[in-house]
């Protein structure tokens, strides 16, 4: 791997761009030497209606910033630009997917803001107290997030493509009282419809008192009146200004499940003082936004990169935003460049997956338009090739304009690992996302913990606290503490992989651990083997990945049927549908293999390696690196019996044996 990273780094054509001057080395050193000075030098950019005591309290794991400081991140986002040319400024130009557009200034959104917070109250809802938010890309969405964070409630959104089993977990984990969803959602020209799903996990969860819903689609939904409430009805006589809860610096503002290395997902808590700093900074830096930016980042709001860079920094900063409800390639495969002409976007942020589909259906889709407003471009969510880099920099950047490609993850907040052009212009090489942010302090680490020299690649670690680092694990402070700081204690380990070239250039490599990314959206092996065990024909189930040349890496799953079901296509469709049913449709499997035994060493732990070996069609001789204990005879019985013995199903394929019907 080392050797393969290193020949790219020299293989590649770098760039330089244009940007307003500063120093970047000077900075970095600064936040590395000073971190309280530095960071309370920056945090003078926030509207404190309490200055803080203490810059960082830290006793490893617990990072706490602003120590005393009283805040609230909507009066960042809107009460404070009612004061400035910001207030009839428009904060989102959305469009849904059947064209229908909608203007939001942002004394608009403040006015909404109120309303829903209004509303939200009479609900009952406290400071303190849960809300799930469970809706599409519609403006109602950011509006109930800065509703919450006015009045203190902890908003945990759930993606709109989770089904309504994993709505029903997330919602009991974080004990929600109010559930708002919409009558349903357009999608590729169909309405799916969210209401049901929010019915069915309102009846799972008791702690649900009341189901609010937004009217988005046309078609018929039946309410309960003793739980479900319309939003235009709840909105009635709420026509008022609800004054910003004072938050503790400290104080959770949301929590974002996301998949680890456990069956179910974990709630990534973060807080106020620290993520609405840490957000707005890392936005400015990497993409040297200003008054006249128009940013588009087309990640959905459902994960932490909607969170912080659709609805909070870019309000924090006082920008204009595009947000978007539909597909990419809906109706046709240049809705996004019509989109970028359109509204004269400035800033395009999107994912690799993205970019290598339209990359596969070809250059004249972007060709077409006029994207010559673009003047910085961004990629997130899993490691970008340096083919689909190039890419994205000859047909959407014309070669004019550099990419920052950022690198960081929920837990993170914001951006870690990025170009920094509203700092400083300094080269880049396609396929790595450059240097560490200021305040951030990188290392890369062999098993035992040992720095490894330039060149070679390892586990990367974040040795201090930085702003918009976590708080914890919702209510389970024991798998934070595990996760995230035992491995190399007092470091903090991302999970993945990384290498530092010989100009200090750092790689992300991707995951080091179980957990599988599908579109760039993060799903873990053991969740999907939950998942598919509830099944009642699965005895038992082991997940891994291929990597797909659009989806970064595609699932793959190994099952043992049990007794009496022997394996068919139909059986494989039914599981598909189980594990779509019980995760989303983020879990469909590009292939199952029915196996007769999951290869496990003497100690009973499943040979990850070989399993992998054999999604990926390699050789045994692939596996001579099983880190899991098994010996290589074991490893090759087990592959030999695995190759001969299993009947596998590609996602859409029909049975051979199966004859068509007359
Ligand atoms: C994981 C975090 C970051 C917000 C969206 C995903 C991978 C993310 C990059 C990048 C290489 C990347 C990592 C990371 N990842 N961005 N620019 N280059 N890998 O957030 O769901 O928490 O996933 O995504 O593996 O650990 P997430």
């Amino acid at each position: 791997m080392t050797q393969a990273a290193d020949s790219r780094v020299a293989h590649l054509p770098t760039t330089q761009y244009f940007c307003p001057s500063g120093d970047y080395d000077e900075m970095w050193r600064r936040a590395d030497q000073d971190p309280e000075g530095f960071w309370g030098e920056q945090a003078m950019d926030l509207d404190w209606f309490k200055r803080w005591d203490k810059v960082l309290d830290w006793k490893v794991p617990y990072a706490r910033w602003f120590v005393g400081g009283k805040l609230n991140l909507s009066y960042q986002c809107l009460d404070r630009h009612m004061k400035t040319e910001v207030k009839n400024k428009v904060a989102f130009h959305w469009e849904g997917e059947l064209g229908d557009t909608q203007v939001l200034t942002y004394a608009e959104l403040y006015r909404l803001t109120n309303n829903y917070a209004a509303a939200l109250k009479r609900l009952g809802v406290k400071r303190g107290d849960r809300v799930a938010l469970y809706l599409p890309m519609i403006p109602a969405l950011p509006i109930f997030m800065l509703a919450c964070a006015r009045i203190g409630a902890i908003f945990t959104v759930v993606f709109s493509a989770f089904s309504g089993q994993a709505l029903a977990d997330r919602v009991e984990d974080v004990e929600a009282k109010i559930i708002v969803t919409s009558s349903g959602m357009h999608r590729r020209g169909k309405i799916l419809p969210l209401k049901d799903n929010a019915v069915e996990a309102a009846k799972k969860c008791p702690c649900v008192e009341k189901i609010v819903v937004v009217k988005h689609t046309g078609h018929n939904v039946e309410m309960d009146p003793a739980r479900d409430v319309w939003l235009n009805d709840l909105l009635a006589g709420c026509d008022e200004y609800v004054e910003p809860e004072h938050m503790d610096s400290n104080d959770p503002l949301f929590v974002l499940y996301t998949s680890g290395s456990t069956g179910k997902p974990k709630g990534i808590l973060h807080g106020t003082g620290g993520y609405s700093l840490w957000i707005a900074k890392t936005m400015q830096w990497a993409f040297n936004t200003d008054k006249k930016t128009v940013w588009w980042c087309t990640a959905d709001i459902g994960w932490i990169t909607g969170h912080s860079y659709v609805v909070f920094a870019p309000l924090e900063l006082g920008l204009t935003s595009v947000m978007y409800e539909g597909a990419p390639d809906y109706p046709t495969l240049d809705r996004w460049w019509q989109i970028i002409a359109k509204y004269g976007v400035t800033i395009l942020y999107t994912s690799p997956t993205a970019i290598r589909m339209f990359m596969r259906h070809g250059e004249e889709w972007p060709a077409k338009h006029d994207l010559s407003s673009l003047r910085i471009l961004g990629s997130v969510g899993e490691p970008i090739n340096p083919e689909a880099w190039l890419w994205y920099y000859r047909n959407i950047g014309h070669e004019r304009i550099g990419i920052s490609d950022t690198w960081w993850q929920t837990e993170t907040g914001g951006f870690m690992i990025s170009p920094t052009p509203g700092i400083q212009p300094h080269f880049l090489k396609p396929g790595s996302a450059t240097k560490p942010m200021p305040g951030i302090v990188p290392a890369v680490l062999d098993a035992e913990g040992k720095e490894l020299p330039n060149g070679e690649t390892g586990f990367i670690v974040i040795k201090k606290p930085w702003p918009g680092m976590l708080l914890d694990i919702y209510h389970n402070p024991e798998l934070y503490q595990k996760t995230y700081w035992s491995r190399f204690p007092g470091y903090y380990l991302p999970g993945d992989y990384c290498m530092k070239d010989q100009d200090n250039f750092l790689w992300l490599l991707g995951r080091a651990d179980e957990v599988i990314k599908v579109a760039g959206h993060r799903i873990s092996t053991a969740e999907l083997e939950s998942a598919i065990v509830g099944h009642s024909a699965v005895a038992e189930a082991a997940a891994t990945s291929r990597p797909d040349e659009i989806k970064g890496e595609a699932i793959i799953m190994f099952v043992t049927l049990r007794k009496g079901t022997p394996p068919s296509v139909e059986i494989k469709n039914e599981l598909t549908r189980h594990l779509r049913a019980t995760i989303g449709t983020l879990a469909t499997p590009e292939e199952i293999f029915f196996v007769n035994l999951l290869p496990k060493t003497r100690s009973g732990k499943i040979m990850r390696r070989l399993l992998k070996a054999v999604a990926t069609g390699a050789t045994i001789g692939d596996t001579s690196t099983l880190d899991d204990g098994a010996s290589v005879d074991e490893a090759k019985a087990a592959f030999a019996e695995l190759s001969a013995g299993s009947h596998h199903y590609k996602s859409g394929e029909r049975n051979p044996e199966t004859k068509p019907m007359p």
